[in-house]
This record gives structure tokens, C-alpha cells and sequence, in this order.
């Protein structure tokens, strides 16, 4: 039987990571950061010196292994840990333009959904709620001012453009950022995060997920 899935979609820093875990670890979930996936492409085009435009062919060939452990999911690409390069602002920096590519689409959300038949997950993303599974009934959209994602990704010590990757992420013709069909909206701007996770944890519960 496919597993539960409980998607969590917003734009950069709106609290998705720190949530979806915390409901993940609450309902005994696996905690998937979709945005790894296309990270994880992002640093094999720039180690293997393509463009996004070459990235169809180049895909094709790839090899994207997905590791469970006690920690959660790793990815390694043709071998190689992904994991040390998810968050260099190289990766960063590459990863709109690359998540662009409706054929970098195709081949994470295979991996995605392959993962869904095996496991019950809390998944965030762009466009989990929309596209990858939009037949699921538990949809979340998380947003937060931009001042207030802004701030969040400087306290990680990012130094990505938050408001740079929301413009290319929300414009793309393929799969962009929106607010799915029948998800419910939670602004998290003056919300802190346990309070976020209770609320969440409360619609699903009053929505049976158990
Ligand atoms: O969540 P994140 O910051 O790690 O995501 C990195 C990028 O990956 C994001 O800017 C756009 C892309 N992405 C996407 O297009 N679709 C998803 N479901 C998840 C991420």
C-alpha cells in the first residue's frame, strides 16, 4: 500500500524545513526535503562544468541513490555524497535556474514518488501539493513576510538571495511556486515554531491521518 503523504509547500525560508521535521518526528513520518533532490543536480552540473541548458542530456545518465539511516535521507549522486554541498552558495545560486528544466523535474519527482510507495512522509517543496502528489488531502502552504524569511536566512548563516530564488522559483512555466488546490495557508511571520507545528499537527489529527 503507498505510504500517507503530508505536503508542505512555500517559498525560501518560510519555516517548511523546521516544521515538516517536527511533524515528521511527532507522527513517526520520514522527513523529506524535496529542495535536496534539485540541490543535490545543482552541485553534479557544476562539478561535471555543464549548463542548465546541456542539463536533458546530462541527466539522463545520472545516478541519484537515496540512503536511509537513523538520520534520514542522503543522497548520493553517481556515487558521490551529495550531502557536504547541498548548502555552498554555488549550489545555491545554481539551483532555480536548474530546477527550471522540466526534465530535472521528471527525474526528481520519480525519485519522490518512488519513495512514497515505500514510506509514509512528511515532504516540503515548491510544488509537492500542486504536482508531485496533488491527490493527497493534507496540504500545507507555509509563508512568512520577506523581511521575516530575509532574517530567518541570515540567522542560518545563508548567504543566498531568498527574494532572487522566490522571483525564479514563482515565474518558472514548469511545476512554479503556488498555493495548491485545497491546501491550507499558515503565515508564519509571528508564529513561532513549536506553535506552528502544534497547529498543523491538530488539522491533521482532525483530519485522521492516523
Ligand atoms: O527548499 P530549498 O531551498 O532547499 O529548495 C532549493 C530550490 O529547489 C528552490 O529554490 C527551488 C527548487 N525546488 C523546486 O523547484 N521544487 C521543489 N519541490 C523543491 C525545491
Amino acid at each position: 500500500m503507498p505510504g500517507r503523504v503530508i505536503a508542505i509547500d512555500g517559498p525560501a525560508a518560510s519555516g517548511k524545513s523546521s516544521v515538516s521535521r517536527g511533524v515528521a518526528a511527532k507522527l513517526g513520518f520520514l522527513f523529506v526535503s524535496s529542495g535536496h533532490f534539485y540541490r543535490a543536480f545543482a552541485w553534479g552540473v557544476l562539478r561535471d562544468g555543464i549548463s542548465p541548458e546541456q542539463a536533458p542530456g546530462w541527466i539522463s545518465g545520472r545516478r541519484l541513490e537515496v540512503r536511509l539511516d537513523a538520520s534520514g535521507v542522503s543522497l548520493l549522486l553517481d556515487g558521490e555524497d551529495a550531502t557536504p554541498h547541498l548548502s555552498e552558495a554555488a549550489t545555491a545560486a545554481m539551483v532555480s535556474p536548474l530546477a527550471a528544466v522540466p526534465a530535472v523535474r521528471d527525474m526528481v519527482n520519480t525519485c519522490l514518488r518512488a519513495l512514497a510507495a515505500e514510506h509514509d512522509l512528511v515532504m516540503e517543496g515548491r510544488d509537492i501539493g500542486s504536482v508531485v502528489f496533488p491527490d493527497t488531502p493534507w496540504k500545507f502552504y507555509l509563508d512568512a513576510s520577506p523581511e521575516e524569511r530575509a532574517r530567518r536566512r541570515a540567522r542560518e548563516g545563508a548567504v543566498d538571495s531568498v527574494a532572487e530564488r522566490d522571483r525564479l522559483d514563482s515565474t518558472r512555466a514548469t511545476a512554479p511556486l503556488t498555493i495548491p488546490e485545497g491546501a491550507i495557508v499558515i503565515d508564519t511571520t509571528h508564529l513561532g515554531l513549536d506553535g506552528v507545528i502544534s497547529a498543523v499537527l491538530e488539522l491533521i489529527n482532525a483530519g485522521d491521518v492516523r
